[in-house]
């Protein structure tokens, strides 16, 4: 299977850091956030990536090119750990990048996918949305693909107060945190939503997106939304939601920001000790 990963997004909310640098290269503590992303396709056994991007997002296709003058530097330095870890970020996967024009939304972002993806199924990850799991999100979804034969959702939770950010979908549980979709619907306010069941940024989808995603008018927000597009499509073909796994962060949100920069330093075997004892110490 194809990735890809639509980081055309302005990134509004993170300004002013993100008025000359793509959102998606805000780091936790050294690593930037899009290479998580690509990190989790790698995981899943998935190589050829996709990136759709616009004006402005020149460092993402340099974060995963080689540096030649970096990588000669560490070289005559010695520094072997380091020159390794930088090669290998620009040889994990084969990434292809290609532009979104206009900012007209998520949805018209995955019809740029078209030509590349064909007529296969394929996953998408929202470059915003990171994931800390034992086993990868998207391998996990790509297997209830293979067990469902459907598009698959993943779905988390989420309290009433945030619903209005979400896609939000209706459905009939199947058991093990799976649900067959019956309705969906992108950013409802909270009394209008049918559930609790908001979708982050991990889908698996089939080639038949693109004429649904061609025939969706603009709808929140005035851009084309991808829920959109499933929803009719889903009148036709079944989908699955499924509830995901582990901890999910919306890094375009300043708390979970924080809360993913937090929960990852916390992990690294470099700094987690040093970082915990200080959050200790604040909390005396
Ligand atoms: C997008 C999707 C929405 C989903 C959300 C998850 O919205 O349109 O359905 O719930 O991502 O992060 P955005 O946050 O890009 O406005």
């Amino acid at each position: 299977m194809k990735a890809v990963i639509p980081a055309a997004g302005l990134g509004t909310r993170f300004l002013p850091a993100t008025k000359a640098m793509p959102k998606e290269m805000l780091p936790l503590v050294d690593k930037p956030s899009i290479q998580f992303v690509v990190e989790e396709c790698v995981k899943s056994g998935i190589d050829d990536i996709l990136i759709i991007t616009g004006r402005g997002k020149r460092a993402i296709e340099d974060h995963f090119d080689h540096s030649f003058e970096l990588e000669s530097l560490l070289h005559h330095k010695g520094d072997n750990e380091l020159l390794r870890e930088v090669r290998s970020i620009s040889e994990m996967a084969d990434i292809h990048f290609i532009r979104q024009k206009e900012a007209l939304g998520l949805g018209h972002a995955v019809l740029r996918a078209e030509k590349h993806v064909g007529d296969e199924p394929f996953v998408v990850l929202l470059g915003d949305d990171i994931v800390f799991s034992k086993k990868p999100c998207t391998k996990h979804c790509v297997e209830l693909y293979e067990k469902y034969s459907g598009p698959i959702i993943a779905v988390e939770k989420v309290p009433r107060n945030m619903i209005q950010h979400y896609g939000v979908i209706k459905g009939k549980p199947l058991g093990g945190n799976v649900y067959s979709i019956d309705d969906m619907i992108e950013k409802p306010k909270s009394e209008d939503a049918p559930s609790d069941l908001g979708i982050i940024g991990r889908y698996v989808l089939t080639p038949e997106i693109f004429d649904s995603l061609k025939k969706t008018p603009r709808g929140a927000g005035g851009e084309i939304q991808l829920t959109d597009a499933l929803k009719s499509l889903n009148k036709k073909q079944k989908m699955y939601a499924w509830i995901i796994e582990g901890v999910r962060y919306d890094l375009g949100n300043k708390f979970d920001y924080i809360r993913a920069s937090l929960d990852y330093a916390l992990m690294r075997p470099d700094i987690g000790k040093q970082v915990r004892e200080y959050i200790r110490g604040l909390k005396a």
